[in-house]
């Protein structure tokens, strides 16, 4: 694990050195004094050079992402197999991106932790983000997922409770277990994803060394305007590689920023990570012989009755140059999807799909999209226009500056023919309700991926759950170890005995010590000279 030394040395000596210019081009020829009367002031109001430095600085940042704030980037390609598994791709998706064997898509990925502020430490039991953003022939498409491949909930409408639940007491600002336990109790169907945050699965060692799921569940549209569900994942060459608490506290004490710099140091080293992707097809429908809804993100997708089929590869090559231009402000959303490709109806992907540009608009600016790490790299022939700092290609217009409408019998920008694009209808007969979805099976896979895991999975998970559960009201402790139990009946029994173990040790812990030693003042006092 590489320590905290200087990283991607910045020293450049074969680079020639160029004059310091204002933003408006004139040369600067003092950098490091005020204008003053006198060289001990008062300083003087028109000096615009420093008005502008000190006022651009003011403005450096953009508020940070709500979630998934700390991240790391790099730049690459994915190259298409042609062929999912051993048949034509073409069978299932008329995406281009996937078509043509051997052919290559430039990307993005910025991989991130979820709750923690914007230099928080990486090394957090949290998920990780992956979003991967292709600039496709057609458009661009992001897949905007996670390490694990399921997720705490399944409706949209409880994501904004979870995720202030998550975060640090809005009171005090301090973290807090018992308010994460407190929500997840009343959450059921969270009991699978807490199994393997819980486990080493939720510390991931780097970036580099984790899988990616799109987790939501999308579909793939032919030729035919006939689809089917599918969900991505992605599977690091380098391994996987998973850290225990211990091993993860023993970084932080170092390093904050391990993973980005692990993954930023390979790279310039020319060890470029890789992942293949891979895909499960399920064909679209309510699949009663299966005893959970194929919508439902908190289940995995059997691999013996969904095998995962390998439909290209991805390879990061480059580094950012400017974190905040191509990293910081990098939009990612679910609803960035290119022809052959569309939704589904899990309610999580629908509820996502407005968030993403939403917060963009505010977070980056309403033309975020014209910023080149998001702007497509096909043609964009827009009228959506003007807002701020609009700086975008004037030939947009489609040759016809006059027209910025549509429709028009004198010019402009024309709708493209559904002929090459037929459009997947799916259709509905069902009254418009709030409701949970059927088989909500919220136990059944969480025992399932318990007793799958190895020995000392199991050990760390029970050890992790039963720290943080001893900190908590009695009544989240009994709501949690019923889930636990429920899921099976070891596992349960094994939380508890831990939780009660670790009240006891708690107990016993004399509470009264301060941190640090005591100094005394030794500078100069009145009187002392
Ligand atoms: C980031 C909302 C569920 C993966 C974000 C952001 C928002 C958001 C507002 C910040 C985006 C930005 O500022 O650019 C939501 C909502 C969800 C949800 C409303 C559920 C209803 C999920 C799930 C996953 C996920 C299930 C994983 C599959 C990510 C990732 C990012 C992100 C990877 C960071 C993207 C980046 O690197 O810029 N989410 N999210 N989210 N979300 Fe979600």
């Amino acid at each position: 694990m590489a320590d905290n030394k200087n990283n991607g040395s910045n020293k450049k000596d074969d680079v020639k050195r160029e004059q310091l210019t204002t933003r408006q081009g004139r040369p600067v020829t003092d950098n490091q004094n005020l204008r003053t009367i006198g060289n001990r002031g008062p300083a003087t109001m028109e000096n615009y050079h420093f008005l502008e430095k000190m006022s651009h600085f003011d403005r450096e940042e953009v508020p940070e992402r709500v979630v998934h704030a700390r991240g790391s980037g790099a730049f690459g390609y994915f190259e298409t197999y042609g062929t999912v598994g051993d048949e034509p791709i073409e069978k299932y998706t008329r995406a281009k991106v996937f078509s043509g064997k051997g052919k290559k898509t430039p990307l993005m990925v910025r991989f991130s932790t979820v709750a923690g502020a914007k230099d928080s430490p990486e090394t957090a039991r949290d998920p990780r983000g992956f979003a991967v953003k292709m600039y496709t022939e057609d458009g661009n498409w992001d897949i905007v997922g996670n390490n694990l491949k399921i997720f705490f909930v399944r409706d949209a409408m409880k994501f904004p409770d979870m995720i202030h639940a998550f975060k640090p007491d809005p009171a005090s600002n301090v973290p807090n277990p018992e308010r994460m336990f407190d929500f997840v109790s009343r959450s059921p169907e969270a009991t699978h994803m807490i199994t393997f945050l819980f486990s080493p699965w939720g510390i991931p060692a780097t970036y580099r060394h984790m899988q990616g799921s799109g987790v939501n569940t999308y579909k793939w549209v032919n030729e035919e305007g006939k689809a089917v569900l599918v969900k991505y994942h992605w599977e690091p060459k380098q391994g996987i590689r998973n850290l225990t608490q211990e091993e993860a506290n023993r970084i932080q004490a170092k390093n904050v920023s391990h993973a980005t710099q692990d993954l930023y140091e390979a790279i310039e080293r020319g060890e470029y990570p890789e992942w293949e992707l891979y895909v499960q097809i399920m064909e679209d429908g309510y699949h009663p012989e299966l005893d959970f809804d194929p919508l439902d993100d908190t289940k995995l997708w059997p691999e013996d009755k969904f095998p995962w089929l390998p439909v290209g590869r991805m390879v990061l090559d480059q580094n950012p140059k400017d974190f905040h231009a191509e990293i910081e402000q990098a939009s990612f959303g679910t609803g960035v999807l290119v022809d052959g490709m569309d939704f589904s109806d899990d309610k999580m992907l629908i509820g996502r799909t407005f968030s993403y540009s939403d917060t963009q608009r505010y977070r980056v600016g309403s033309n975020y999209l014209q910023l080149p790490v998001n702007a497509p790299k096909t043609k964009v022939r827009t009228n959506q226009h003007r807002g701020q700092l609009d700086h975008r290609d004037p030939n947009e217009s489609g040759g016809n500056p006059h027209i910025n409408y549509e429709p028009s019998m004198i010019g402009g920008l024309e709708e493209a023919s559904e002929k090459d694009r037929k459009p997947h209808r799916p259709t509905y007969n069902a009254e418009a309700l709030t409701a949970p979805i059927d088989r909500p099976n919220n136990y059944g896979q969480a025992g399932e991926t318990y007793r799958n895991f190895e020995e000392w999975e199991r050990e760390e998970l029970i050890k992790n759950l039963s720290d943080a559960l001893a900190i908590c009201d009695k009544r989240i402790q009994d709501a949690m170890i019923d889930h636990f139990t429920k899921a099976d009946k070891d596992y349960g029994r094994r939380v508890k005995e831990g939780m009660e173990k670790k009240m006891k040790e708690l107990e016993e812990m004399k509470d009264d010590q301060l941190p640090g030693r005591e100094s005394k003042w030794v500078g100069f006092t009145q009187g002392s000279i």
